[in-house]
């Protein structure tokens, strides 16, 4: 899509708010219910709707976790940062996912295949170390078992 198309499809979408702080979380919401994420160029225009500057904008949409700023991968890998996970050896499987697919927690691989985000405990503790591919569990892992696991699901189709 142009710049100049996508900035209309967004004003389109937040031309419901109003100036100032009180709708931002609101807007930020909406943007990204309809496009699986929040990209730059809505921070640009939800600031000129609300009368924000952009460093508001960005600052709100980075602040909160629930906001993603790149597009949804195809397959979101979480890894579980939760205390049982942590004390069974998660670093280990951190790291090994984060060398294995060659990016940081938070970022996509450069074709949107897989990505990598940090979860919170979900209460499935008995399969620490964990982690959750597409909001599957899969656990216990330790690093040889996450370096393959990583392997088959950058060589899935
Ligand atoms: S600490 Fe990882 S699932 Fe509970």
């Amino acid at each position: 899509m142009l710049e100049n198309e996508a900035t209309l499809e967004i004003q389109h979408l937040v031309s419901e708010f109003k100036p100032g702080d009180g709708d931002l979380l609101a807007a930020l919401h909406k943007v990204q219910h309809h496009y699986g994420y929040v990209p730059k160029i809505a921070m640009r225009v939800v600031a000129r709707q609300l009368r924000l500057s952009e460093a508001r904008v960005y600052g709100a949409a980075t602040f909160y976790s629930e906001f993603r700023l790149i597009p949804p991968p195809r397959t979101l890998v979480g890894w579980c940062s939760g205390p049982a996970c942590r004390f069974k050896g998660g670093e280990h499987v951190r790291k090994a996912l984060e060398a294995e697919l060659g990016i940081g927690m938070g970022e996509n691989t450069g074709d949107d295949k897989l990505g990598l985000h940090l979860a919170q405990c979900n209460g499935t503790c008995e399969h620490a170390p964990q982690i959750w591919v597409d909001g599957k569990v899969v656990g216990p892992l330790d690093a040889a078992k996450t370096v393959r696991l990583a392997r088959e699901l950058k060589e899935q189709p």
